[in-house]
């Protein structure tokens, strides 16, 4: 079975071929961040716009890339949400019509269970029950992951997500939308011992997140150093992403040990973060467990996952209309399980 899966939900357009016995075959990405960054973000009309120039284009050169044609797909998956609306709308509308042109199933899939199932992507794949630590620009979730489909959410961020934490910090140092990897690179020659930020919400019981008093603390802090030299810049950045990956560490160390679970998949854009990896595979060695992330291009998002995730529920008979129908509010245990 060969899936062709589409990726719309913001400002990457992903598009990638997905096969049963040969595993991933292709895989093209466009990104929309110089489109975007004069604005400081994303720009929902900018984005849909741009999704309808580029997604045909690019499943042209996927089929071009795994030497397919049309005929040969069995099955189209498309993200229908969680995301922006219209540019969900765009990768729906075109992955549905083309489902229905070449008569073969379509399925509409959950971003954050792409973004989950991701790490399966790779060689050492992590067996269930697993926890999962999700971290994007939209969401940061603790959950207990039993099978595909199977999702308990132990703990979510109550404000902003880690990564809109990252982009907004890096707003006030200066820096382009999305800035959370420049950011992490301005942490590099940051001074350890200069600025100590909060590390919220672990000094209470629970497995929630808040990361909007860490974004002010931090608007604070440079507020106090107006000439924002180079150094103060480096010594904030270090600041904040070490009470950052402090804190999601804590909460993962939390879980596991509640739960009793030895494996930790971190998955989502800020999973890509080389503090955090460092981190958790401590963290990990330390309680004798495994940790496993996506390669770096899978940890933002991207077509492979969609296609991946899509394949696993098409092959198990689940398929969506012919209404194009996006859910912009989805909790994943509405998920059905897969056996
Ligand atoms: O998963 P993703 O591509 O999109 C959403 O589903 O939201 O995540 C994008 C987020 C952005 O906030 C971006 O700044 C952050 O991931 N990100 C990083 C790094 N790379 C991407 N944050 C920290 N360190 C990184 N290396
Ligand atoms: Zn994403």
């Amino acid at each position: 079975m060969k899936v062709l899966g589409i990726e719309t939900s913001c400002d990457e357009t992903g598009v990638a071929i997905y096969d049963e016995k040969q595993g991933l075959i292709a895989n093209q990405l466009y990104t929309q961040i110089s489109l975007h960054a004069d604005y400081g973000g994303v720009v929902p009309e900018l984005a849909s716009r741009d999704h309808i120039r580029k997604t045909a284009p690019l499943i042209q050169a996927a089929l071009a890339e795994a030497n397919l044609s049309a005929q040969d797909i069995d099955g189209v998956a498309y993200t229908c949400g969680p995301g922006l609306a219209g540019a969900l709308l765009v990768g729906s509308m075109i992955a549905r019509s083309l489902a229905y042109a070449w008569n073969v199933p379509a399925l509409g899939v959950h971003h954050m269970e792409g973004h989950l199932l991701a790490p399966m992507l790779e060689e050492r794949v992590p067996a269930f029950p697993f926890l999962a630590l999700l971290v994007s620009g939209g969401h940061t979730q603790l959950i207990r992951v039993n099978g595909v489909g199977d999702y308990q959410l132990l703990g979510e961020s109550i404000d902003d997500a880690a990564g809109e934490a990252f982009d907004k910090t890096a707003k006030l140092l200066g820096l382009d939308y999305p800035g959370g990897a420049a950011l992490s690179r301005l942490a590099e020659k940051g001074n350890p011992d200069r600025f100590v930020f909060p590390r919220p919400m672990t000094d209470r019981p629970g497995l929630d997140f808040s990361f909007s008093g860490l974004k002010t603390f931090a608007a604070n802090t440079v507020a106090q150093h107006p000439q924002q030299d180079e150094q103060t810049r480096c010594d904030i950045a270090y600041a904040f992403q070490a009470a950052v990956v402090d804190t999601l560490a804590i909460k993962c160390q939390r879980a596991l040990h509640d739960t009793g679970l030895k494996r930790l998949v971190i998955a989502g854009g800020v999973s890509a973060n080389k503090q955090l990896r460092q981190r958790l595979g401590e963290l990990m060695t330390k309680l004798g467990g495994e940790v496993f992330y996506p390669a770096p291009q899978f940890c933002t998002d991207n077509g492979a996952m969609i296609a991946y995730a899509g394949f696993l529920r098409l092959k198990a008979g689940e398929q969506t209309g012919l209404a194009v129908e996006v859910r912009l509010r989805w909790r994943m245990s509405e998920l059905a399980k897969i056996s």
